[in-house]
């Protein structure tokens, strides 16, 4: 297969798909930029070998012409970022877009409007798709967020073109996750948090093979913790999860991945940062108590065991890290996998609001790798593979 680097951009008009679906405030302006950055040394490569870019995103999920979700919104930011000004053309198909792209020049760079604002490129339309493989003669897929979205401009639009590769950045998530699941440096530590069970058990059931062990934070471990006959009093629990939960237990113990669980919680009397505010053994959680954060102990104990890996992949928060009381034991996470960073483990941060958290306390350069993508991330946690890999790699 072909990279980015065996390519040589001269003259060519490069159809760059990157995931600048970002976060955008009242004004309108780009409140994180890490989208745009990322895919930076792609669109410079290009640029450098006196090559043209096109670039094509989605920006939220419009119904139809939306303007609030034009892409125009972001040209300030991305002209900043790059480095170079970013022309921009209210269309994404038809005459405006094929004027636009006729008329580049090397060295320049087009921004094309929002994709979504046509319902093919959702639907995965073939002549959307087709259309849209006019405006260049080589495509670069660089829209890792966006990989497991089996849509037009990701993975119906590769059959239309005899050159295509993965951009810098599909190849760093790719790499990155492939360290730490098919050929890490062992011990390989999974942190797994978030709410819900439910929406785990894919991750968990692909992972357990593959990590020595599992800390389970968040609000999914008191389902674990009742399923063993722990009371957790009014923490969120599935309880038709419960027994699920006794199977992954058992599976590990096969697999001789140890699970760690936490042994106590910050507690409080309502879901609120207003409440009042206990700590409790995890399995002694009084009725009209819930637990919103793992408790001291417990992060003391995840501290040690993630100080001894090598190799550490965090997917979820450890408890409700939106309201200051209940952030601690999601800092507490942070700083551990920090420090085994810094003692030489590498670490992958990705997927979800684990993501958020890292940024918002600023862990996020103190640990390897942080992914672009959730729900992309998620799915590759899961074992599948992604329409948006598979349609460069076929
Ligand atoms: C994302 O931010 O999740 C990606 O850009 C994909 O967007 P989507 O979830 O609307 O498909
Ligand atoms: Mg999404």
């Amino acid at each position: 297969m072909k990279t980015i680097n065996d390519i040589n951009f001269k003259d060519k008009k490069a159809l760059v798909r990157v995931d600048f679906n970002v976060p955008l405030n009242d004004d309108f302006e780009v409140t994180d930029t890490t989208r745009i950055h990322a895919a930076k040394d792609t669109i410079i490569k290009i640029l450098e070998d006196e090559g043209s870019v096109i670039l094509m995103s989605h920006l939220g999920r419009p119904k139809g012409n939306q303007e609030e979700f034009s892409l125009k919104h972001i040209v300030a930011a991305a002209t900043d970022i790059l480095g170079v000004q970013v022309k921009f053309v209210e269309d994404c198909i038809g005459d405006a877009a094929q004027q636009a792209a006729a008329n580049l020049q090397p060295c320049e760079v087009l921004l094309l409007e929002n994709l979504r604002f046509y319902s093919e490129e959702t639907a995965g339309d073939a002549a959307f798709a087709k259309a849209l493989s006019q405006l260049g003669n080589v495509y670069v897929n660089d829209a890792f967020g966006t990989a497991h979205r089996a849509h037009a401009s990701t993975a119906i639009i590769a059959q239309y073109f005899d050159e295509k590769c993965f951009g810098h950045l599909m190849t760093r998530e790719i790499e990155s996750l492939n360290k730490v699941l098919e050929t890490p440096d062992k011990p390989v530590v999974a942190i797994l948090g978030g709410a819900k069970v439910s929406s785990k058990i894919t991750v968990i059931e692909n992972i357990l093979d593959k990590v020595d062990d599992l800390i389970i934070a968040g609000g999914m471990a008191y389902t674990f913790i009742k399923a063993q006959g722990g009371k957790i009093g009014d923490s969120l629990c599935e309880d038709d999860k419960m027994e699920l939960a006794l199977e992954i237990l058992e599976k590990a113990k096969s697999k001789n991945t140890n699970i760690h669980l936490p042994v106590d919680a910050i507690t409080a009397d309502a879901f609120s940062e207003h409440a009042t505010i206990d700590n409790a053994a995890i399995d002694a959680i009084p009725n009209g108590w819930m637990g919103l954060d793992i408790g001291e102990k417990s992060r003391s104990q995840f501290h040690t065991v993630l100080m001894q890996a090598k190799t550490i992949l965090w997917n979820g928060a450890a408890g409700v890290f939106e309201l200051e009381p209940f952030s601690h034991g999601t800092i507490s996470l942070g700083k551990s996998v920090a420090a085994s960073t810094a003692a030489g483990a590498f670490s992958l941060v990705g997927g979800g609001d684990s993501v958020a958290a890292v940024k918002q306390f600023g862990f996020d350069d103190q640990v390897s790798y942080v992914s672009t993508g959730g729900g992309a991330m998620l799915e590759m946690l899961e074992g599948k593979t992604l329409p948006g890999i598979a349609a460069i790699l076929d």
